[in-house]
């Protein structure tokens, strides 16, 4: 009797103990798993680079807002398009998702620039250092839609006009 009961009790110590080692393994793979160095690297110092950021030859002259004259029922249109194509699950207007706050956006890019990141995400990843240097800072890439082509002029309206602060 004295017997079985010792010997359960030392069963269950360890139990207690392999118990805690797999907790240990885990919390050390967790760790392991969080720790992703480019994360980390790019979120800090990033913040003040948002305007300043990278020279893109597909970013140079002048600005969307500058050279796209919106026209309502387009811009109308691209909040539609952007509902329609769910760029809404990582982008707002006025808040950061998964991806960049498109706040003024077309104040800070030109319409080609916009252009190729809406129909060609993969390539401005290779080739855009403005590209990249968001892709680093939101450890995410962007998908391609194979947006059709009225809709990603109906899109740069709609950034234009929101852009407008109107
Ligand atoms: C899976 C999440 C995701 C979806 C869906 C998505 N985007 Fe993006 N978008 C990103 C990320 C991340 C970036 C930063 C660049 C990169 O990593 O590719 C970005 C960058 C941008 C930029 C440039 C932002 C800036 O500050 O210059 C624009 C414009 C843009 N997206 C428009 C769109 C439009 C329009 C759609 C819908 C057709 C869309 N995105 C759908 C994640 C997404």
């Amino acid at each position: 009797m004295a017997k079985t009961r010792e010997s359960l009790a030392g069963q269950k110590a360890s139990a207690g103990k392999t118990a805690l080692i797999v907790m240990a393994i885990l919390a050390v793979i967790t760790l392991w798993a969080c720790s992703d160095p480019a994360a980390n690297k790019s979120s800090s110092g990033n913040a003040a680079a948002t305007n300043s950021g990278p020279v893109s030859a597909l970013n140079t002259g002048k600005m969307a807002i500058e050279t796209v004259r919106v026209n309502p029922g387009l811009a109308e249109f691209g909040a539609e398009v952007f509902k329609k194509r769910a760029c809404g699950t990582c982008h707002a207007v006025g808040q950061r998702k998964q991806g960049p706050d498109l706040s003024g956006v077309a104040s800070r890019r030109t319409e080609k620039w916009l252009h190729k990141q809406i129909t060609d995400p993969e390539w401005m990843l290779k080739n855009d250092p403005i590209a990249r240097e968001l892709m680093a800072e939101y450890a995410l890439q962007m998908s391609n839609q194979q947006v059709p082509e009225q809709e990603v002029k109906a899109l740069i309206h709609y950034f234009v006009q929101e852009s407008s602060g109107k």
